[in-house]
């Protein structure tokens, strides 16, 4: 299979990609536009890219919101009230439909990676066994990363360290917390004293829900990022939301930002989340709740931004395209600048890959997997300017989605 006629990001001119097998065989400039020939799929000068990656989603609460009550006041904790709700009438196959229409979604806006957490502060560990199967179900479609994550704490759930222990042994790939949540400060540090000595054992990646709160007080990043600096884990190291550092004094930060430095962890934002959950105790001026994704970005480490929920009890909307939360994110976070812009697609791909530590199974480079996705835009400015979508999907050298751009008429 050949692409003809793409533009690389980051590479001036056309480019042929052969594509052998499961894998890019070859990446040729051409010097000129060429025509199609039978079999080719025909870039027309549009982006081609490596997939979309989702970098944080529940997949066993999506498609629950309403059922059966909406959440009316949009705050967390009806959410929680809501869930509790519906998690009552949760069987094996309700999470699997509900999961795999949601990874479809997914697929059908070229993200073609995802990382799920499921909840596991279940003594049946229901959720996480469908997934599980989900996982294999799906491997058409995506690649999945499951995150043990404990909702309802590790230290102040009964179980919850033999719970997390159990959930990496049935396979999860990645060990997850909650230590804003445990009932107590030394809980929260034992939690993540506890989740690294798990992953540090089991050879399991890590992604920890951090902070995800406007308490300024909320400080575990610094507990994690240390714990991962003195293990030397750091690529390998997670902190979701960090939504308190953005309530953070810029005195504290300065010196936390050496050690976030010096640990080398990744970072995840859920901006449409966050802007819609947190800054709910403020009356005005109300905050925005969202980590410091610019300042991050240009201290030089690495941040992406995650869809976090589809319609679920905490987040009512989220159609799995990735690129309406990089708008969302880009505008929260103050990233509007044309430098940004023009390198906006990093926050949904690369970086998401390197938290992710896709490795070499990512990239359009010789040798790689032939996963490669045509966007409907020539740039990174254009495509998310126009909201563009991915007009085919090539998944291990096979195209896995086409789609045939609107046309609008005038009459
Ligand atoms: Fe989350």
């Amino acid at each position: 299979m050949k692409i003809i006629n793409a533009t690389l990001r980051k590479t001036p001119g056309l480019h042929t990609i052969t594509c052998e097998g499961a894998q890019i065989s070859a990446i040729t400039l051409q010097s000129a536009h060429i025509p199609a020939q039978a079999g080719d799929i025909d870039a027309r000068g549009q982006l081609l890219i490596a997939p979309f990656v989702e970098p944080h989603i529940h997949l066993d609460a999506a498609l629950t919101a309403g059922q059966p009550e909406w959440n009316l006041s949009g705050t967390l904790f009806e959410g929680i009230e809501r869930w509790a709700q519906r998690k009552e009438t949760i069987t094996h196959e309700d999470t699997k439909l509900r999961a795999h229409a949601t990874i479809r979604m997914l697929a059908e806006h070229g993200i073609q990676h995802v990382r799920t957490h499921v909840d596991v502060t279940d003594p049946t560990l229901a959720a996480l066994r469908a997934i599980i199967e989900v996982r294999d179900e799906a491997r058409h479609l995506i690649d999945l990363q499951i995150v043990a994550f404990p909702q309802e704490g590790i230290e102040s759930y009964a179980g919850g360290r033999e719970l997390m222990t159990l959930a990496v042994e049935l396979g999860a790939d990645v060990v997850g917390g909650i230590p804003h949540f445990e009932n107590t400060r030394e809980q929260g540090v034992s939690s993540i004293k506890f989740l690294m000595d798990l992953a540090e054992r089991t050879g399991c990646l890590v992604d920890v829900h951090c902070d995800e709160t406007d308490d300024p007080h909320s400080r575990f990043l610094e507990v994690l990022a240390e714990e991962a600096r003195v293990r030397g884990m750091g690529s390998r190291v997670t902190a979701s939301h960090t939504t308190a550092m953005g309530s953070y004094d810029n005195a504290y930060c300065s010196k936390l930002f050496r050690l976030l430095k010096a640990s080398k962890i990744n970072f995840v934002s859920c901006p449409t989340e966050s802007i819609h959950l947190q800054g709910r105790f403020d009356t005005f001026p109300k905050r925005r709740g969202v980590t410091r994704v610019a300042e991050i970005d240009r201290a030089g480490m690495n941040v992406c931004f995650g869809q976090d929920s589809i319609k679920d009890p905490w987040y009512p909307l989220g159609n799995g395209n990735i690129l309406r939360v990089l708008d969302a994110g880009l505008h929260i976070c103050h990233m509007m600048g044309f430098e940004d812009l023009a390198r906006s697609l990093d926050l949904v791909t690369d970086n998401s890959a390197r938290t992710l530590n896709l490795g070499e199974g990512y990239g359009i480079a010789v040798g790689r997997p032939a996963n490669l996705v045509v966007l409907d835009a020539e740039s990174d400015y254009e495509a998310v300017r126009r909201q563009a979508k991915a007009r085919v999907s090539i998944r291990a050298g096979k195209v896995l989605m086409t789609r045939v751009p609107e046309q609008v008429e005038f009459s």
